[in-house]
């Protein structure tokens, strides 16, 4: 028998232990006792680190919406699967239960088979977070389609980037969406993205605001009505364990964004195990997580793992203040919420207000508070503790990637002490080590070092959509035979990991990953910018802001500066997305270049962030006399 549901520490250590020491015999418990497959594995796990190629349960036959669905049905089938809060908080809460989910699920795959859509093909998924977004999401999988979700708050220039990249075939959206007062033009925007996107065939369109839109025909169909006529019933696509599940962007370093490929048996047995046990899920437990499903966040814990243990998981469409900042402790009353996760930026934004948008409301439905996506900080979680959690709720810190599939690194509640900051201990099969500088594993505690993940564990991605090589490159190069985070983590005496953060480019704002090269790229495309180069510096609500280092071509220089700041984020809402505006802009005549001509970003950093004092070693550079101008000159 496997222990699905970790109860005390004692129990946590030993089954630890049997994981690590016997993963395949752990892994194939689970998969054995809590799912339905219609062919077992040949082979629990095969892994290479060098090529990589890892699979788990290879040759097994299933489809993860009949575990995610249909096998509730007979115990679970009036149980509420979804509970949808629209932005509007007058307009009335949606309850879709399991049997209501399994009809929304199959009408839609019906409609997508029968716009051509097969096993294999990529769709791509931009919508709010309404209903239709995790009944597309499900109807692809139903199909065995591969479902490519982009953030609906991405721009146009974004979106035609991930479609093409991935070759989708189709996009779901809607006209617009809610987003506290404001409405956004989805629809406008798909029409812009597609301008660019010749393979794209097809576009669903939701009505979910009831605004004016353009109709392409041919290409652009309503949906309800297609849903309307279409059969109720849809026998699943049967899918080997590692057909990709679902492909998701994530910034890099340097370059494009890059797909991540998921694979289906490992990702479901993993988010299924991991959401109960972080969650300490119980059968009438009302789940809430306040991510967008177009993040790894929504896809592994509003939909797939909730939903591989028959619970009902809260979807919200609006944002934390409107109406007003109490919003969210409104939806938990409402809703009796028991577990509640968000993200570190979330929780410091509403910290700022006054305390009786909390108090008004009545918490005690609460048992368990989650936070992902960026380090918490000590106020932040003390404010949570205390006002949201009422010191009785624990607090799990989850350590995870889009790379990552699902929650490595956490506490289990009610289970593992926990202390602010720290992610604690790894979950049951996650091997984490510290890498020093010179690529060697650190073996003590007490240090710090570069996070690394030396096993493979079910949920991770198998490669990047198109480019297995750098894949490769990105995390299975820095150290041998060992997959790399890009975080830099301590562990202390007992053991418990604390994530300090991104030791490569990636700049994390408001807990949304962003690469450098795109947003410098945005910034580039404006006529009078020469270079370009984008740091974080610490920001009080969001984690991290940006910094933008521009170098302007000699028709810049007599333009006013304040204007040309203006031009520049509004390059990058169009390009990017406004998340990725910048907070800060300075001109300057030269960037810190290393002799082979590579941005010194180390340096800017520094800069940006005030502490100049532990520059470094500067007289290596090409141009060293340009620090002391950019210091000169800091905002
Ligand atoms: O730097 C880590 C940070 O977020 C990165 C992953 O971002 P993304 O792929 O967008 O996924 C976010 C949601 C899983 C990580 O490399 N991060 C995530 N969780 C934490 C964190 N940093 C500190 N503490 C966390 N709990």
């Amino acid at each position: 028998m496997s222990s699905y549901h970790i109860k005390n520490l004692e129990e946590y250590y030993k089954v630890y232990r049997k994981s690590i020491r016997e993963p395949e015999l752990f892994w194939e418990e689970i998969a054995e006792e809590h799912f339905n497959w219609h062919k077992k594995w040949d082979k629990v796990l095969s892994w290479d680190f060098k090529k990589p190629e890892v699979k788990w349960f290879d040759g097994a036959k299933l489809n993860i919406t009949e575990n995610c669905i249909d096998r509730h049905l007979r115990t679970r089938g009036n149980k509420t699967a979804i509970i949808f809060e629209p932005n509007n908080p007058d307009e009335e809460a949606l309850h879709i239960t399991y049997k209501q989910l399994h009809e929304r699920v199959n009408r839609l795959a019906n409609v997508l088979t029968n716009k051509g859509i097969k096993k294999g093909d990529r769709v791509c998924i931009y919508l709010p977070m309404i209903p239709e977004l995790a009944v597309s999401v499900l109807a692809c999988a139903r199909i065995g389609a591969i479902h490519s979700v982009v953030f609906a708050g991405f721009s146009a220039t974004a979106l035609a980037t991930r479609i093409n990249d991935s070759g989708c075939k189709m996009v779901l959206t809607s006209d617009g969406s809610y987003r506290g007062n404001k409405t956004i033009d989805l629809k406008g925007i798909v029409d812009e993205a597609l301008t660019k996107c010749p393979e794209v065939n097809s576009v669903l369109v939701v009505k979910r605001i009831h605004s004016e839109i353009t109709m392409l025909a041919g290409r652009d169909n309503w949906l309800q009505p297609l849903l309307n006529e279409a059969s109720a019933t849809y026998e699943p696509e049967i899918m080997n364990a590692e057909d990709p599940l679902f492909i998701l962007y994530t910034s890099g370093s340097t370059g494009n964004p890059k797909g991540m490929v998921h694979t289906t048996a490992g990702y479901m047995v993993y988010t299924a195990y991991t959401f109960k046990n972080v969650f300490n899920y119980k059968e009438d437990d009302i789940y809430w997580c306040t991510a967008d499903i177009g993040w790894i966040t929504g896809h592994s814990y509003i939909i797939y793992g909730p939903l591989a243990n028959g619970a009902t998981t809260v979807m919200f469409e609006g944002v934390p203040s409107y109406p007003d900042y109490g919003r969210f402790w409104k939806i938990v009353e409402k809703h009796k919420v028991s577990q509640f996760y968000t993200a570190p930026t979330a929780i410091r934004a509403l910290a700022k207000e006054k305390l009786d948008y909390v108090d008004q409301y009545n918490l005690s439905s609460l048992k368990v508070l989650g936070t992902v996506g960026e380090p918490i900080n000590e106020e932040a979680w003390h404010w949570y503790n205390d006002n949201i959690g009422k010191k009785k709720s624990p607090i799990v810190d989850t350590w995870w990637q889009t790379e990552t599939g699902g929650i490595l690194i956490s506490p289990i509640p009610y289970v593992t002490p926990t202390i602010p900051t720290f992610a604690c201990l790894p979950l049951p099969g996650v091997q984490p080590c510290l890498m020093d500088e010179n690529g060697k594993e650190i073996k003590t505690n007490q240090v710090d070092g570069r996070l690394c993940i030396k096993y493979p564990w079910p949920s991770m991605a198998r490669t990047i959509w198109g480019d297995h090589q750098r894949y490769k490159e990105t995390y299975f190069s820095a150290y041998k035979n060992t997959y790399f985070t890009g975080d830099g983590a301590l562990r202390d005496t007992v053991g418990y990991y604390r994530i300090t953060g991104r030791v490569d480019d990636v700049i994390i704002v408001s807990g949304h990953n962003l690469g450098t090269a795109p947003i410098e790229d945005a910034i580039n495309e404006h006529p009078a910018v020469a270079e370009s180069a984008i740091v974080g510096f610490p920001d009080d609500i969001r984690g991290n802001a940006l910094y933008g280092f521009v170098i302007l071509k000699e028709t810049g220089k007599d333009r006013k500066q304040e204007n040309l700041r203006k031009e520049i984020n509004q390059l990058i809402t169009e390009h990017v997305g406004p998340i990725a505006k910048l907070k800060k802009i300075q001109f300057t005549s030269g960037l810190p270049k290393t002799r082979s001509g590579k941005i010194m970003r180390r340096i800017l950093r520094k800069i940006a962030c005030n502490e100049t004092e532990h520059l470094g070693d500067t007289s290596t550079l090409l141009n060293p006399e340009v620090v002391q101008e950019i210091i000169g000159h800091v905002l």
